[in-house]
């Protein structure tokens, strides 16, 4: 394993995704790890860049003792001013910032780290810098800039560069990260996720044994149905997916995925059709956040309830429950920075374990998404509910603007079916990180006919997005649009308007509650 220490850069996860590109297994800590702690021994390490200058009284520094492992290691921008700073405090603010592309000459082809690159474009962030070079180290490349651009040790493998090479503007970034990880550490390129199949299903048979027993919700998401279906492989139907169908799915959602992991994937499922509850529940409701609450709430009521009428073989209890964390929920909480605010009540799944005494098994916790949707068509799972856009668990609850009714849901649902299926059809759905059509609360004159309508209004949202921390709303050709809006107005009664949201996140939200 290759060591990442994370120094709070925005790109630090990055680093760990382009050296798992390369089938090299690299694992991301904060950087106050202590490396007596460590739970396994890296042959390798790399220092992220982070927002902070290391002069500073609070600035985060890493524990000395990773120089006595011996092991390569790589500091990236602040990174590398760590590397200078515990070396002979050489760093200090530069008389102007460094931001964007640059051009880098390497002045030491044989330097292992640069071998086989040229000269060519790399990205720069930072205002701090190396002011003279560390002692006992030269200098290997530099830019019109920056007369440290990258640095090695003369006798020890220890490297610093001051530009990124995890982010793609960095022409050779990928070429340079395999040199530091396959040459210089010796790593090997055996993460793929063929492998990681064979080691994930034995994993979980070491953890449950021989004859307990586990449950889990399954949501119709790639996240869910793929841990479900490493499940099955690994201790078959030991494992109950329990599927609450909670009235707010998309439309023809619930048959989908019962047919797809039941009768598809040979998952035991247990099905429950708690539409009525749930509905029942959010009468009168028309706070967002309360919405999400009473979800919540009712959809761990339901399963628990439907979890202890669960009996194993054995005759003893559920011991375990399957949860589709991904990694970079992971990273999240084990930032240095302290765990992130907000944790989404509906994935808040504290009370279930305590109530029933169940432990966890997160089989993906390892995985980025496009890990896990590899893994999804290695494992055979249908092609729609691998590359599904995500759907939030509150449903169509929060796509229904003010109070959620049975009729207010059948409108959104229907509305949502026709723009969803335009978009599939006119070959976008891949294009388009998720797309939805919401219900306003609102009414709005029309004409059809001879008949004056007084009905209301269905926003359309589409957008583009990495993390989906920010969002760009998606380009659709004009015609595509009237298609859509005629259709829906056509098509679905209780609708006399249709809008096309163009607000980009933020300011905006992704949802629009
Ligand atoms: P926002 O609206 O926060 O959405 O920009 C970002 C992403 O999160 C999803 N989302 C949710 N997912 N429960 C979920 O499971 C929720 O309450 C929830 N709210 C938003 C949203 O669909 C988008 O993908």
């Amino acid at each position: 394993t290759i060591l990442v220490l994370d120094f709070g850069s925005q790109y630090s996860h990055l680093i760990v995704r382009r050296l798992r590109e390369i089938h090299v297994y690299a694992e991301m800590l904060p950087c106050t790890q202590k490396i007596s702690t460590l739970k396994f021994k890296p042959i390798g390490i790399i220092l992220s860049g982070g927002p902070y200058s290391v002069y500073e009284d609070d600035a985060p520094h890493v524990d000395p003792s990773i120089f006595d492992l011996n092991v390569p290691i790589l500091g990236i921008c602040y990174g590398m001013q760590e590397i200078a700073w515990l070396n002979n405090k050489s760093v200090s603010r530069g008389t102007k910032r460094e931001y964007g592309p640059a051009n880098i000459n390497v002045l030491d082809s044989s330097c292992p780290l640069f071998k086989g690159t040229d000269n060519s474009k790399v990205w720069m962030s930072h205002h701090d810098k190396l002011t003279k070079l560390p002692d006992g180290f030269k200098t290997v490349a530099n830019t019109d800039n920056t007369p440290f651009a990258g640095i090695s040790h003369v006798s020890k493998p220890i490297y610093g560069i001051q530009f990124h090479p995890e982010v793609t503007h960095t022409v050779q970034g990928k070429r340079l990260l395999k040199n530091f990880a396959v040459n210089i550490c010796k790593a090997p390129q055996n993460w793929t996720m063929e492998n990681f199949i064979q080691t994930a299903v034995k994993r979980i048979r070491d953890t449950v044994g021989p004859t307990a027993e586990a449950i889990g919700a399954v949501s119709g998401g790639v996240d869910s149905s793929v841990a479900s279906r490493l499940m099955k492989e690994a201790i078959g139907n030991r494992f109950h997916a329990i599927f609450v169908d909670n009235g707010l799915m998309r439309k023809n959602e619930a048959e989908n995925v019962k047919h797809a992991l039941d009768e598809g994937l040979g998952i035991n499922l247990v099905v429950v059709d708690a539409g009525k509850e749930f509905l029942g529940n959010l009468k009168g409701v028309t706070d967002p956040e309360k919405k999400r609450k009473v979800i919540g709430h009712t959809f761990i009521h339901v399963f628990e309830r439907v979890a202890n009428q669960i009996k194993p073989k054995d005759g003893s209890q559920i011991k375990y429950l399957l949860q589709g964390t991904l990694y970079p929920d992971v990273i999240e909480s084990v930032s240095f920075k302290g765990p992130s605010q907000t944790i989404k009540s509906h994935h808040n799944v504290g009370g279930l374990i305590d109530n029933m005494k169940l432990s966890l098994i997160e089989p993906l916790r390892e995985l980025f998404k496009d890990e896990v949707r590899h893994l999804g068509e290695l494992l055979d799972i249908p092609e729609d509910l691998v590359w599904r856009h995500p759907f939030p668990g509150p449903g169509l609850g929060i796509r229904v603007l003010g109070e959620v009714t049975p009729k207010q849901v059948e409108i959104a649902r229907e509305a949502d079916d026709v723009f969803i299926t335009e978009i599939k059809k006119a070959g976008l759905y891949r294009k388009i990180s998720q797309a939805f059509a919401c219900l306003l609360p609102i009414r709005s004159v029309g004409v059809m006919g001879d008949q004056r309508m007084y009905e209301q209004v269905i926003a359309l949202r589409a957008i583009e997005t990495v993390d989906f921390m920010t969002a760009d709303w998606f380009v659709f050709p004009a015609d595509f649009l009237k298609r859509v809006a005629s259709r829906i107005v056509n098509e679905v009664n209780g609708v006399s308007r249709v809008t096309y949201d163009i607000t980009s996140k933020p300011p905006a939200t992704v949802e629009w509650e």
